[in-house]
């Protein structure tokens, strides 16, 4: 111990000593900002704010920045660490940042009617709602929003169902195959299949449906729960194609161009993270298509919450205002924040998955993204983890170890796999990847 005393001279603590000094004026400068591990996070008039340096150098707006080394447990494994949903709370810490920028008041008064804009085709949307869409998808890029209708929904989840209706016709002699290539969104065969409708029926993997006759095919790109972009994959001439669209935004994938589809679906719940808030949009180029959507929602639920709406619309609005107060020309420092965050994410996890060498990760091909400006692979809203060896059924093998995550035959695919929630808060994300480090071939 005297030995590593004697090897500082007075001068390396003169240096310390002022770096510390500057390092904590500038702290107490900056009002209202907030470090937390190695990220600042400055907040003027509620607007979040990169600090300079960390733009250049090591941004981490990762997990890690929750939770202090204090406040950090040591796993014990007997917590249970549930990434079985796709709860985006991992959110709530940007937002919370935000502070009052996004809040609004509705009077008693306001908002009572059921209608919005009896002029538009959609006569339930919030024209508000529809003008910051527009906004946000011209300055990040994502879809083609000229001659489409906005169809507003209670989630995407209701817009799924609108689809369904209104692209299976009433009277054809056999329900509508609906179908979607593996691994697919577990919830798209159960939404599908739970009416019993006889408009429409779930027909399985896309790749194997070679049925010649009409089939809707969903296009889930980036995909859940692989993470994969993806192009549609039945051959078929008589198809009819939905994207969705839910994680084609900048912190799970590079922006390659303005998606232009006949049907496109997006929802708040992934791309701001307010899935509470229950607000999709479908981007519809056909009329008709459109109009029995609409029609859908109306007998459905007449409409949807203009609360919702309205909420949805300043949380977009706040999206797009807030690349104007930094320097990031063009972009939304949300996106910045968020794509950081997911970035170091999959950073840990993957140093997790190596040092346990009983699992194994997708790799994904870099691209140029328009939006943020620079290459990246995707780092998708979930983990799609294989457990190599022998280890057949993954999900119950996780169970034990108290994790709870999906198994791969949900989504159609081999339970050697499982999905994995990249979405939930700091300190259950921290805990999962500790506990996959020290999982080991000798424990399987
Ligand atoms: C691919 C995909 N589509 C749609 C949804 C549903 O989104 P919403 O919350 O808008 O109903 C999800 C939610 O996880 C999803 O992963």
């Amino acid at each position: 111990m005297a030995n590593i005393w004697s090897v500082f001279s007075w001068r390396h603590f003169l240096v310390i000593s002022l770096a510390v000094n500057v390092a904590l004026i500038s702290k107490v400068v900056y009002e209202g900002e907030s470090s937390r591990g190695g990220q600042t996070i400055r907040q003027r008039g509620g607007t979040l704010i990169l600090d300079d340096v960390q733009k250049e150098a090591h941004f981490s707006a990762g997990s890690s920045s929750s939770s202090t080394d204090e406040e950090k447990a040591i796993d014990d494994g007997q917590r249970v660490i549930n990434v079985y949903q796709g709860d985006p709370t991992m959110y709530e810490r940007l937002w919370q940042q935000m502070g009052d920028k996004t809040s609004f008041v509705i009077q008693g008064g306001q908002s009572m009617s059921y209608f919005s804009d009896v002029s538009n085709l959609c006569w339930f949307l919030e024209p508000m709602l529809a003008k910051q869409i527009v906004r946000l998808h011209k300055l990040v890029g994502n879809a083609v929003t000229e001659n489409r209708h906005i169809v507003v929904g209670t989630g995407s989840s209701q817009l799924y169902q609108a689809v369904l209706y209104a692209l299976s016709p009433p009277d054809a002699a056999e329900p509508m195959s609906v179908v979607s290539a593996a691994p697919f969104y577990s919830s798209y065969p159960l939404m599908t299949d739970y009416l019993k409708s006889g408009l429409y029926k779930w027909a399985g993997d896309a790749c194997s449906f070679n049925k010649d006759s009409p089939y809707i095919e969903l296009v889930t790109s980036p995909n859940n729960p692989d993470g994969f972009s993806r192009n549609s994959t039945v051959k078929g001439s008589r198809g009819m194609l939905v994207h969705d669209f839910a994680y084609y935004w900048p912190q799970y994938t590079p922006i390659s161009s303005p998606a232009d589809h006949d049907l496109m679906l997006f929802t708040l719940s992934k791309s701001t993270g307010h899935a509470g808030t229950r607000i999709g949009w479908a981007l519809v180029k056909d009329q008709e298509v459109a109009r029995k959507m609409v029609k859908f929602m109306e007998l459905n639920t007449i409409g949807v919450s203009k609360e919702s709406q309205l909420r949805a619309a300043k949380i977009l609005e706040v999206v797009s205002d807030s690349r104007e107060d930094v320097d990031y020309p063009g972009k939304s420092v949300f996106f910045e924040f968020s794509h950081r965050m997911m970035a170091e994410r999959w950073r840990k996890l993957r140093a997790a998955v190596k040092q346990s060498g009983i699992f194994s990760l997708p790799d994904f091909p870099p691209g140029l993204c328009s939006f943020l400006g620079r290459v990246f692979t995707n780092q998708p809203a979930f983990a799609w983890v294989k457990c190599e060896g022998e280890t057949e059924d993954c999900e119950a093998f996780l169970r034990g170890h108290n994790i709870l995550a999906r198994g791969g035959k949900h989504f159609g695919d081999s339970p050697k796999y499982v999905r994995v929630s990249m979405l939930d808060r700091d300190e259950n994300f921290d805990h999962l990847v500790q506990r996959l480090s020290l999982m080991s071939s000798r424990q399987s």
